[in-house]
């Protein structure tokens, strides 16, 4: 699908939103709130999910949009938090859907309830091109400032990196997105970032940044909905059904070189 068509077919929604909400006004239609789906994300994760123009766009938003479409739903307002916000956000029932490239974790699993596996992604070090080091693997990164996003797994792997004594926790740095984050390294006032492969990988195309090396953790991404909500069962229909007649390939097209 080109942009061009996505934004018709946006074009196109707003303006049958627009008749529904008259016909609701009418009092035609039945105001059924469970037929709104509210999602959230976190942005500065391109190509996930990032902004362009003020806009909110990206990988997670086209398919959680035509998830949430396909399934039968209405997509509501888009909320763009931290990442960190995201899980309490849901629970609280001030949004309903997570779609912000989050990995499915047992930890996270005890408090929400996740969509089938979405998108697979190891975590990555993000160095500087003008680094005058170049780490290959973890115990590289000995001596080094190493930063990562406040409740990421990324931040998981630099925790136990300070565990294991490699890095000094006065050394460590939390971000509240990787943007900033990529724009410390660009200065100088972080030597190495953890954070997801395709994320990193974006980066290194568009800054002065490079990928160093990977750590293999083999994480999938799932959409979060909170525990009780049964729409899950519809949602993961929409998702398959997607991912079988081309429409998810289109995207990853779109959105990955
Ligand atoms: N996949 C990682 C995690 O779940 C990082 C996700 C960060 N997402 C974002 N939209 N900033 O912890």
């Amino acid at each position: 699908m080109t942009r061009k068509q996505r934004f018709d077919r946006r074009s196109y929604l707003k303006a049958v939103g627009a008749a529904a909400t008259t016909a609701v006004v009418a009092g035609c239609l039945d105001d059924d709130d469970d037929n709104v789906i509210n999602p959230g994300t976190a942005s500065g994760f391109p190509p996930f999910e990032f902004t362009e123009d003020g806009e909110l766009v990206g990988f997670d938003i086209d398919l959680a949009e035509e998830v949430i479409e396909r399934a039968g739903y209405e997509v509501g307002e888009w909320t763009d938090i931290e990442f960190d916000s995201l899980i309490p956000s849901l629970t609280e029932g001030n949004i309903d859907m997570i779609a912000a490239a989050m990995t499915i974790t047992d930890d996270r699993a005890e408090t929400i309830a996740f969509s089938n596996p979405y998108y697979e992604a190891d975590q990555a070090v993000l160095i500087s091109d003008d680094a005058d080091f170049s780490p290959e693997t973890v115990e590289d990164l000995e001596g080094l400032i190493v930063g990562a996003q406040s409740g990421t797994t990324g931040e998981g792997q630099l925790d136990e990196l300070i565990e294991d004594g490699i890095v000094d926790e006065d050394d460590a740095r939390q971000y509240e997105n990787y943007t900033l984050g990529v724009q410390d390294l660009e200065a100088g006032n972080v030597d190495a970032l953890i954070l997801d492969v395709p994320v990193a990988q974006n980066f290194a195309d568009s800054r002065e940044v490079q990928v160093a090396f990977i750590i293999e953790t083999g994480e999938e991404y799932g959409f979060g909905l909170r525990q009780e909500d049964e729409r899950i069962d519809d949602l993961n229909a929409a998702l398959d059904e997607i991912q079988e007649d081309g429409t998810y390939d289109d995207l990853v097209d779109e959105w990955f070189e």
